[in-house]
């Protein structure tokens, strides 16, 4: 027996979902692609690199995390967090293997955020995840070696609950990390000229050109209908003709795009984790939230566009008319030793699905059954392990992305991956329809006691509870 009372609750979650389901549809898509056709006319904003000082050998940086306000569409002024006082966003970092480094991270916020640095290998209590909270008017110090090789990593707040939020608001930046690669030292690399930052994020805004943030508990998370890029929209950038590096950064909520390139070619030669192998060109490249890739697109005497599939021109590449750049594409880019099936030692599951209870719409995203608790560790690692990883999906879409570790890809529905996704990873796409495994060698830092996250890089599935915690241990 059913009472009444639950069949009107029933009915009216029914309406509800209707009604927000419309309302989604309506919001969610931009309201028509941008035509490459025409000239861009804001110039794309590049974010600063910040300068170190140098004391006994260590870089010291100095990030601060505040308020501040930024110009997305001409005249409206938007309120934004940034750090080190951008209108949005905050300067990138450049590091090199091998170097010492301490950044010291102040939060001017009016409440507690963290920051993490996605990608890099550092030991778990500098790792920024949601353990290491900055209390509002506080510093919080991380102190690391740079040991890995060359690299596009970003940063961002990452306090649990809030982390979509802080994101969205504008808190993130890249991480440049550079090695002494000799096959790569014919690629672009002056940072801003021939070797751009491209942080790709969607935004809504309110009528009075404030940001409209929300948290959908959906399959695909919050999608917004305007492009920004480095905080721009349709912007364009003025480059030599010849080779130019992107350095693509998919800091969205949720949205995942699918890039190609018009009027050139488009060569992927670096994963998450740094360098292929070798250059792949691509038609497509898929850039899910919390993905780099870093392409090589070679400008002619016209413009080339980035352009998505959803929101047509991301970038307008324009030829500036300049001596022509100077780069030159290698065969070779870097050597991989792939991981084999004989190094695994320890093998498991995660699973990640939905266990709403559908009556309440309550919470909702989990990994394995079970949402995150910051108290619970899910997984112990032993130092020195390969670990081979099955990631399977049932609802929705979702980015796994685990903590300190870059992983191999070896198979996508019991195939080996193509060479555009047989690099270093730290974020790869799961769903119903694609099962990944992956491989991980556990060879850097051990702490009894602090972990790692992993989580789905959807940041509304993040902070709705899709995340969990590792340990690697002695
Ligand atoms: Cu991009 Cu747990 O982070
Ligand atoms: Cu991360
Ligand atoms: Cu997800």
């Amino acid at each position: 027996m059913i009472r009444a009372s639950v069949v009107v609750g029933i009915l009216t979650s029914v309406v509800v979902a209707i009604l927000v389901a419309v309302v989604l549809v309506d919001a969610s898509d931009p309201a028509e692609p941008i035509s490459a056709d025409t000239p861009a006319v804001e110039p794309l904003a590049i974010p600063p690199l910040l300068e170190p000082t140098i004391e006994n050998g260590v870089s010291h940086y100095g990030l601060t995390i505040g308020t501040s306000q930024h110009v997305y569409k001409q005249i409206r002024i938007t309120d934004t967090y940034s750090y080190n006082g951008m209108s949005v966003l905050g300067p990138t970092l450049r590091l090199r293997t091998g170097d010492s480094v301490v950044i010291s991270v102040t939060n001017e916020l009016d409440e507690t955020t963290t920051t993490h640095w996605h990608g890099a290998d550092v030991p778990a209590e500098d790792d920024g995840g949601p353990h290491s909270t900055i209390a509002p008017g506080t510093t919080w110090v991380a102190d690391f070696d740079v040991i890995q090789p060359a690299a596009t990593l970003w940063y961002h707040p990452h306090a649990h609950g809030s982390t979509a939020e802080h994101v969205y608001r504008g808190a993130a930046g890249l991480i440049i990390i550079e090695d002494d690669n000799a096959a790569v030292t014919t690629l672009p690399a002056t940072y801003g000229v021939d070797d751009i930052p491209v942080i790709i994020q969607d935004r809504d805004f309110t009528q009075d050109g404030q940001l409209d943030f929300a948290i959908d508990d959906g399959e695909e998370g919050n999608l917004y209908s305007t492009l920004t890029v480095n905080g721009t929209i349709d912007p364009y950038v003025e480059v030599p003709e010849g080779l130019v590096r992107l350095r693509l950064l998919n800091g969205s909520q949720a949205r995942i795009y699918r890039l190609s390139v018009e009027d050139a070619s488009m060569t992927k030669i670096a994963s998450d984790g740094g360098y292929l192998v070798g250059p792949v060109v691509l038609e497509q490249l898929v850039l899910a939230p919390g993905d780099r890739a870093e392409i090589i697109v070679d400008v002619g005497m016209e413009s080339a566009a980035l352009v998505d599939s959803v929101f047509g021109r991301v970038l307008e590449l324009r030829p500036s008319g300049s001596a022509s750049g100077t780069g030159i594409l290698p065969d070779k880019l870097a050597t991989i030793e792939p991981i084999s099936e004989s190094e695994i030692t320890v093998d498991r599951s995660f699973h990640m699905g939905d266990v709403r209870n559908f009556w309440e719409f309550d919470a909702s995203w989990a990994i394995n059954g079970v949402q995150f608790d910051m108290s619970r560790i899910d997984v112990s690692v032993q130092i020195g392990d390969t670990e081979r990883w099955t990631l399977s999906s049932d609802d929705g879409q979702h980015v796994f992305h685990p903590h300190q570790i870059q992983f191999q890809i070896l198979a996508i529905n019991g195939e080996p991956p193509p060479p555009e996704e047989s690099g270093w990873e730290d974020s790869v796409l799961v769903n119903a329809d694609r099962e990944v495994v992956i491989a991980a060698r556990f060879n850097s830092y051990a702490a009894e006691d602090i972990p790692y996250m992993f989580h789905c890089h959807i940041l509304d599935h993040e902070d709705l509870g899709m995340m969990g915690q590792f340990l690697i241990v002695e």
